[in-house]
């Protein structure tokens, strides 16, 4: 997906996004606890860099459970930016978010952050070598040592249990109520739309762009997250 497509695409379902995956929250959720987790001794007052945004969730858990905390959010499409900036109204944070509707490579310059996240984002970058520049970049922003949360879907989809996977994987979505026309759009989106690497692959990206080696704190079905510390020199 070129950009165009791929904020075409988050648009369209930027007002149904979070009641779609409702049913799959249980995914979401053990990342939001385990990230904060990750997240919990850094300062009472930390700045929070998050990239891809979508609809806010991460930033309303984190909101909610460091109330000291702020956000600068990264989201290229316009209609996730503005349900994520309704949600923030609605529940009384939004004087400390700043919403960015972009792409990192026109994010004003500012302070380094504590901490960033960037979940289920980096896998549609197809390009290794753009992929590697995303991770860059989000180093770039933060503190010598500042912590990233980082998830994508990750498989070794030539291996011998890839087809399995995917079937259950795909049954998970079909029982969670998405139409059959849906998940067979995301069956052809994973060939085509979603670069699904292994978890070895993902890893040497990350650490290749100045990250130290990633930890694996997470992982359901497709589902894998990893914390990582920006190296205290450039790369
Ligand atoms: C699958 S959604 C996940 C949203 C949110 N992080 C979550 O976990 O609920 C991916 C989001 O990343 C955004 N995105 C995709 N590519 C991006 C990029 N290169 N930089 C920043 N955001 C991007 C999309 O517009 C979309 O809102």
């Amino acid at each position: 997906m070129n950009r165009d497509q791929l904020e075409s695409t988050f648009d369209q379902q930027a007002g149904t996004y979070d009641q779609q995956w409702a049913k799959l929250a249980p995914f979401r959720d053990g990342i939001h606890l385990l990230m904060a987790s990750v997240f919990s001794r850094l300062p009472r007052d930390a700045r929070m860099l998050c990239v891809g945004a979508g609809t806010g969730a991460e930033i309303h858990f984190l909101a909610e459970r460091f109330p000291a905390w702020t956000f600068v959010a990264v989201e290229p499409s316009s209609g996730m930016v503005d349900t994520a900036r309704a949600r923030a109204g609605q529940h009384g944070y939004l004087d400390r978010c700043t919403f960015h509707t972009g792409y990192l490579d026109s994010l004003p310059a500012g302070g380094p952050f504590d901490c960033a996240s960037s979940l289920l984002v980096s896998q549609f970058l197809l390009d290794r070598d753009e992929r590697r520049d995303f991770f860059r970049v989000i180093a770039t922003r933060l503190k010598p040592g500042g912590i990233l949360a980082s998830s994508d879907l990750s498989a070794d989809t030539e291996g011998p249990h890839y087809a399995s996977l995917l079937e259950v994987w795909l049954r998970t979505m079909a029982a969670a109520d998405l139409s059959p026309e849906r998940v067979q759009q995301m069956r052809d989106a994973y060939k085509r739309d979603v670069a699904i690497l292994p978890g070895a692959s993902v890893e040497a990206l990350i650490t290749s762009a100045g990250f130290d080696a990633p930890v694996q704190f997470y992982q359901a079905g497709l589902i894998h997250a990893w914390y990582c510390q920006r190296l205290q020199t450039d790369a």
